[in-house]
């Protein structure tokens, strides 16, 4: 992250000076995969946020490479017409009401496409022959592709840094299926290149409600006192979708809900609210601290998992299939959809906290959110009195709301001493001003500058694979608990709390 050129925040009612913003250093991003969805989706309108920022240098180029074929013109007519149909497609990730001009100008033009097979040596010798200085490999590519390109960049001589020009290698998720693969992948790609010249990508980071996390807990003194065993009861993370899983059963069938979401973007949130507080920002002080926390993570006992799968049922009033019935799924999938685990942390801050954490598609609401649930205070004057004492929680708006919640005790007006409970909300809409984001431009940028702060570092992926292994195992030939889509997910989740004397919050209950 680069503190330093945030031209975002505002303090109402506060002039201050804008720091200057600081252009990336010049490269050539070449995106395998340039015809697919996330380049189209997320990775053009990120560039162009980049470039409505003033934030790309001039000598920047993107050059494409698919095995569909193509040309320059009709790639360039391509994402043309698609940052246009953002503009009413209120689905996207991404809904400007209008391109402007100049900073799609300045993408457009900087454009070119190549085809090529992924599998094919003259791929990258072609590429090799065309591509000098500063150049960063984005993987926008199935993950049985992962290992091959990169091998194949390291044959070609593509990831030798020389004359202080970089090479670096974006590779997305999911980055193996289990702890064995994903040993197996690091230790291939590490074959080629160098730790500092892979970037491991994981969306969440992204999100400036997840990086603001750390802001909120090392920047105030308010909170650090009770964010302890001593004073935290239990801790819910949860990131419910209410879509199901559209046109992408090929993916999810061999996936399933636990590898799509959990040692990836469930751990990252995990890490953001139970990590130690890094000596300093440096990169490598955040990934030294999220590494001990995944460490410590006991390995998930089955007994301690909930699995399920959606079946028929209604979102938003109309009726939806269910997994079985969606296009390239078996009918007899066991695969899940849902997901929900009780976590320990074998560390002094959490020990005796269970974490729990639940993600599941076709849910009744879509939330992303983290919720600490305060202990009540040791010994209360309102003992005895009769008036319910409701426990505090603090809660993290990370998706769609965006804030921080404290649900506390007030005293109801009135002639007697009766307590309601009260919510003291901040949105972050009320205090900043809203910066265009897809959620991949900080993500870009910092690999363009070397930042791999928001990346994933080797052995934190290899422990969070370890952290969920024992569940896989189990998990191969387990049945999997039907929920209605639209439904809070299936029995057994409930029940894993309730075990401990616990309950979900309701989606969106306040
Ligand atoms: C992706 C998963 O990584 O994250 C998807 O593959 C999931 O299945 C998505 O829908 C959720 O991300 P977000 O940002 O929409 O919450």
């Amino acid at each position: 992250m680069d503190q330093s050129s945030d031209p975002k925040v505002s303090e109402p009612g506060k002039a201050i000076a804008k720091a200057p913003i600081t252009k990336a250093p010049a490269c050539t991003l070449v995106i395998f995969g340039a015809g697919g969805d996330l380049t189209k989706r997320l990775l053009m309108p990120a560039l162009y946020n980049l470039a409505l920022g003033a934030l790309l240098d001039d000598s920047f180029r993107i050059v494409g490479v698919d095995h569909n074929p193509n040309t320059d013109a009709g790639w360039r007519q391509d994402l043309s017409d698609t940052m246009q149909s953002f503009t009413t497609d209120r689905t996207s990730e991404f809904h400007p009401t209008r391109i402007d001009p100049k900073a799609w100008g300045f993408i457009r033009e900087r454009l070119s496409f190549r085809q090529g097979d992924f599998a094919a040596p003259e791929t990258f010798s072609g590429l090799a022959g065309a591509l000098t200085g500063n150049v960063i490999f984005y993987l926008a590519v199935s993950a049985r592709f992962f290992g091959p390109i990169v091998d194949a960049l390291g044959e070609a001589g593509l990831l030798k840094e020389s004359d202080g020009a970089f090479r670096r290698v974006v590779i997305e998720k999911p980055f193996g299926s289990d702890l064995d693969s994903a040993r197996a992948l690091n230790a291939r790609i590490l074959k080629q290149g160098g730790e500092n010249q892979f970037f491991r990508i994981d969306h969440f980071l992204g999100k400036e409600t997840v990086q603001s996390i750390l802001a909120i807990r090392f920047a105030n003194g308010l909170l650090g006192p009770v964010w302890h065993r001593d004073h935290i009861d239990h801790v819910e993370i949860s990131a419910a979708e209410t879509i199901g899983v559209e046109a992408r059963g090929a993916f999810y069938e061999p996936t399933g809900a636990l590898r799509d979401m959990v040692p990836n973007h469930l751990f990252q949130l995990l890490c953001m609210v139970a990590m130690e507080a890094p000596a300093t920002l440096d990169a490598e002080a955040v990934r030294d601290e999220k590494a001990r926390l995944i460490q410590a993570v006991r390995p998930i006992q089955p007994k301690d998992a909930v699995r399920g799968q959606y079946a028929a049922g209604q979102e938003h009033g109309h009726a939806v299939p269910g997994y079985r019935e969606e296009p390239n799924v078996a009918k007899d999938s066991r695969t899940e959809t849902y997901v929900a685990l009780k976590l320990s942390i074998d560390n002094p801050r959490w020990d005796v906290v269970p974490f729990y954490l639940r993600t599941g598609k076709r849910m009744a609401g879509r939330v992303t959110e983290i919720v600490l649930h305060i202990k009540p205070p040791a010994q209360s004057p309102f003992a005895g009195t009769g008036t319910a004492v409701a426990p505090d929680t603090l809660r993290f708006r990370i998706d769609p709301e965006q804030g921080l919640d404290i649900a506390m005790n007030a005293k109801r007006p009135g002639p007697r001493m009766d307590l309601g409970q009260v919510t003291a909300a901040f949105d972050y809409g009320d205090f900043f001003h809203e910066t265009p984001s897809v959620g991949y431009e900080t993500l870009l940028y910092d690999c363009m500058i070397g930042d791999a702060t928001l990346f994933q570092r080797a052995d934190s992926i290899e422990s969070a694979w370890a952290a969920v292994d024992p569940v896989l195992e189990a998990w191969a030939d387990a049945p999997v608990e039907p929920y209605a889509a639209g439904s809070a997910g299936p029995a057994g989740a409930e029940a894993l709390l309730a075990h401990q004397g616990h309950r979900w919050l309701a989606l969106g209950e306040g």
